[in-house]
């Protein structure tokens, strides 16, 4: 198959590259500006990650790189990208066009992505898409407004194409991680005060390994499956957490 990973520096895109390039897949990854680009290339080379290489900005998706992909067959579109935005405040902290620009980019940004990628798929009767959400969605996080909403609309997106284009062989699917490793989440998961708060209420007792993400999310990318508008957690059981020590 072939699959379109975006945001493809992130440390779960390498981790997807990793493994389903073993596999025999084609893989293909995004970055969002030229200087990206370059960087994603050098890093894919030292750490010997093959793949085919995109440009791909929310903040203009029209003006993408991806029609090479979209000649090929068989293709799958994973939805990794998402803004990053320190500093983390509540929503009526936020300058509302700060708001109005993380809306732009994550919700407008990735449902024009799909908009680009729906008709090849509709005409090959074959598209598998998955939206790389957040457990946060179930129960908020502190001073994450426009994530938690961001993801929420998306997972909108996901069930609405899941009725409209099942038929056509399309399923759209959304998985929710939990805490993961990454460079996005070092600040805390390195830190050893937080580690600890969070491994006392993680069902697993652990933060998640992104090693742990490839196989869970092969059934909803294989050529024959039913699996269509459903929610998967990968998140050690989060978001139910453990209350020992907070309940006798
Ligand atoms: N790590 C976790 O614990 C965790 C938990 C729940 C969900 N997730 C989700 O998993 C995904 C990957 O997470 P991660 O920790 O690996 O995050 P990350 O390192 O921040 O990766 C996000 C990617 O988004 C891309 N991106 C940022 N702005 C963009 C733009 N304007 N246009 C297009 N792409 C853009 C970046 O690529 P460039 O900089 O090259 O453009 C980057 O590679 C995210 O969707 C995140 O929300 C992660």
């Amino acid at each position: 198959m072939n699959i379109l990973i975006t945001g493809g520096r992130s440390d779960i895109a390498q981790e997807l590259v990793h493994a389903y390039s073993q596999q025999g897949h084609t893989l293909w990854v995004s970055s969002s500006s030229d200087e990206g680009l370059e960087k994603m290339k050098k890093t894919y080379q030292e750490k010997k990650l093959s793949a085919q290489f995109v440009k791909f900005n929310f903040k203009d998706p029209s003006d993408h790189t991806l029609h090479s992909f979209l000649g090929e067959k068989n293709l799958v579109v994973i939805l990794n990208s998402f803004t990053r935005l320190p500093p983390l405040r509540k929503i009526h902290e936020y300058k509302s066009d700060k708001i109005q620009n993380e809306f732009q980019q994550n919700i407008f940004g990735n449902t024009m992505l799909v908009h680009h990628i729906l008709p090849p798929m509709i005409e090959q009767n074959f598209g598998r898409i998955i939206l790389i959400s957040s457990v946060s969605v179930e129960n908020g996080t502190t001073k994450y407004p426009t994530y938690v909403m961001g993801k929420m609309a998306l997972e909108g997106l996901m069930k609405n194409i899941a009725v409209d284009y099942g038929e056509n062989n399309i399923m759209a699917n959304t998985v929710r991680l939990g805490i993961f490793n990454t460079s996005r989440t070092s600040k805390y998961t390195q830190d050893e005060k937080f580690k600890e708060a969070y491994q006392n209420i993680i069902p697993n007792g652990k933060i998640g390994d992104t090693s742990q993400i490839p196989n869970a999310l092969m059934p909803l990318m294989d050529k024959n499956q039913y699996i269509n508008g459903a929610v998967l957690n990968i998140s050690g059981g989060l978001p139910m957490t453990k209350t020992q020590g907070i309940l006798k």
